[in-house]
């Protein structure tokens, strides 16, 4: 071994341990991201101005940021319904070119398709995918369960409360067991008791999947409660003002929400939002 190797070797062996965190594959990546839109007056519209975060495997990352900051054009450029006007979105490592079964995408409306049943309903993914049917039968079954809709499968939307309506809106978003989960808004149109209830219900969710789950909101508080990380984004043209890491148990409980802890994290966004022309 020659000094230079030597010097080298000793470098890479001083090197601090990478952490657990860095060491995990990323499940998805933005890369210098940018969105323009064609509005109907001829002018352009920027929706996304230079994003840029990668989310590991398994992580659940929030996004928050006022309406019409571009956070569904974001959400939906992931899961390859829109496509980016410049930049990478890299999904498991490869470039996102339509829409796959490896993701699941929840809207902040269900659109149920009302002459379907619940059961149905959830089948619609696993149909359009072409899945064996006996297979796609199973994990309807299995999903409508987690959501504890497992006695509803018969009944029809109009049935069903707003609450039940998104749950089977997750239960089809799961259906084809994707690796990761979109979901726009999920519990905007929920009543506050509802959407906390919705809140636990989802923790659950992902702990049973181990999915990866990419959650945008208009709530700071929502964000907060469900991110491992908080990724906050700025009015119009939408940027990535700030990257919150949530240092808060694993185990998360309505109880936390009323510790200082979790009140400063919310207060520290709160902040950067309004610094950044504001939420209201
Ligand atoms: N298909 C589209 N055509 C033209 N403009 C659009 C289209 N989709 C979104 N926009 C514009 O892009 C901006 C971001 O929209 P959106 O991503 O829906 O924001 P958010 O979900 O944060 O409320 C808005 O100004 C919106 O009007
Ligand atoms: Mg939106």
């Amino acid at each position: 071994m020659n000094a230079k190797e030597y010097t080298d070797m000793q470098a890479l062996a001083e090197r601090p341990p990478v952490s657990t965190h860095a060491q995990a594959p990323a499940a998805f990546a933005f890369e210098q991201l940018h969105k323009t839109f064609r509005s109907k007056d001829g002018g352009t519209v920027t929706a996304l101005h230079d994003v840029g975060f990668a989310v590991r495997k398994g992580e659940f990352v929030t996004v928050v940021g006022p309406s019409g900051c571009g956070k569904s054009t974001l959400l939906r450029i992931l899961a390859g319904l829109e496509r980016a006007s410049s930049g990478r979105v890299l999904l498991g490592g490869r470039a996102v070119s339509g829409p796959t079964r490896d993701v699941g995408v929840v809207f902040q409306a269900p659109v149920l398709l009302p002459w379907r049943s619940v059961l149905e309903n959830v089948l619609v993914p696993a149909e359009v995918q072409g899945r064996d049917p006996a297979t796609a039968l199973a994990r309807a079954r299995h999903y409508l369960q987690l959501v504890g809709l497992e006695h509803f499968a018969t009944k029809y939307p109009n049935e069903l409360s707003g609450g039940m309506q998104q749950r089977v809106g997750i239960a089809r978003a799961l259906v084809n067991d994707p690796l990761l989960l979109l979901m726009d808004e999920p519990f905007g149109a929920l009543d506050a008791m509802t959407r906390e209830t919705m809140n636990l219900e989802l923790l659950k969710i992902r702990e049973r999947t181990g999915a990866t789950i990419m959650l945008v909101t208009h709530s700071i508080p929502e964000a907060v409660f469900l991110g491992d990380r908080v990724v906050v984004m700025s009015p119009r043209p939408g940027r990535v003002t700030q990257v919150v890491d949530v240092d808060l148990p694993a185990q998360r409980t309505l109880e936390l929400i009323n510790t200082d802890r979790f009140g400063a994290y919310v207060s520290s966004i709160r902040a950067n939002l309004n610094a950044s022309g504001g939420l209201d």
